[in-house]
């Protein structure tokens, strides 16, 4: 979710009045996915990078968050949504710890969409996290190096019971991945529009999604194998 800070910037307001409209940007979309019947949507919302920030932009992040939690939760839980803040949460404040819990616990036997929100969530540290994971079994030999294979490490990822993402969209014209999902994008179908978060809203999800079906996806076979397959 990029460019609320250039939508604020654009219109002269504070970068945080971009991070206000881009709520209403998340609002849309989940909608959106709940009435499509999309299974699992993946937010970034916070990278382990953008602590980086200035203190006082970091912090106003934190109480919307916070916001969102309160106001949106139970409306959510009501919608079948089932909750999951992705990433290291132990950094945030108490406050914010406790409600990530407590939504978690709520909604978690909600089927109809499963949200997932990437916050202190890297690439790189989820798959650190998992080698781990891996390495004690391995020190207390109940794993041997040999028997290591990419399906055991991506049992270990933090959405490791949830299906691998078909669709990756970055708002904010830029192209690059920015250490979101790096291990489970490896078949993605990756897509990129100059349009800025606050802006995104239904008609651009459904733009991106007639982008997806368009595209032939291989999976390393031949355009004739897959063709074959399918008829
Ligand atoms: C993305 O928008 C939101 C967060 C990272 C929280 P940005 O804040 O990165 O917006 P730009 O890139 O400055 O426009
Ligand atoms: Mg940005």
């Amino acid at each position: 979710m990029d460019g609320n800070g250039r939508w604020a910037k654009k219109r002269l307001l504070p970068r945080f009045a971009g991070h206000q409209q881009g709520m209403e940007s998340v609002r849309k979309v989940v909608k959106k996915c709940i009435e499509d019947g999309v299974e699992v949507l993946t937010l970034f919302a916070f990278s382990s990078e953008n602590w980086k920030r200035p203190a006082e932009e970091v912090g106003l992040l934190m109480k919307l968050f916070v916001g969102a939690l309160d106001r949106e939760v139970r409306k959510l839980h009501k919608n079948g949504v089932s909750l999951r803040i992705v990433g290291d949460i132990t950094a945030f404040p108490d406050e914010l710890q406790q409600r990530i819990v407590a939504a978690e616990k709520m909604t978690a036997d909600n089927r109809r969409l499963y949200l997932n929100i990437a916050a202190n969530y890297g690439g790189r540290w989820d798959i650190v996290e998992a080698t781990k994971k891996l390495a004690y079994r391995v020190k207390h030999g109940s794993l041997g190096v040999e028997e290591i294979t990419s399906e055991l490490l991506a049992q270990e990822l933090v959405m490791a019971d949830l299906p691998e993402p078909d669709l990756f969209i970055r708002t904010g014209g830029e192209e690059r991945i920015s250490n979101f999902l790096l291990w489970q994008l490896a078949y993605c179908e990756l897509y990129f529009t100059q349009q800025l978060w606050p802006e995104f809203d239904e008609s651009s999800l459904q733009q991106a999604i007639d982008s997806f079906g368009s595209r032939q996806r291989r999976f390393g076979m031949t355009g004739e194998q897959v063709e074959d397959s399918a008829s």
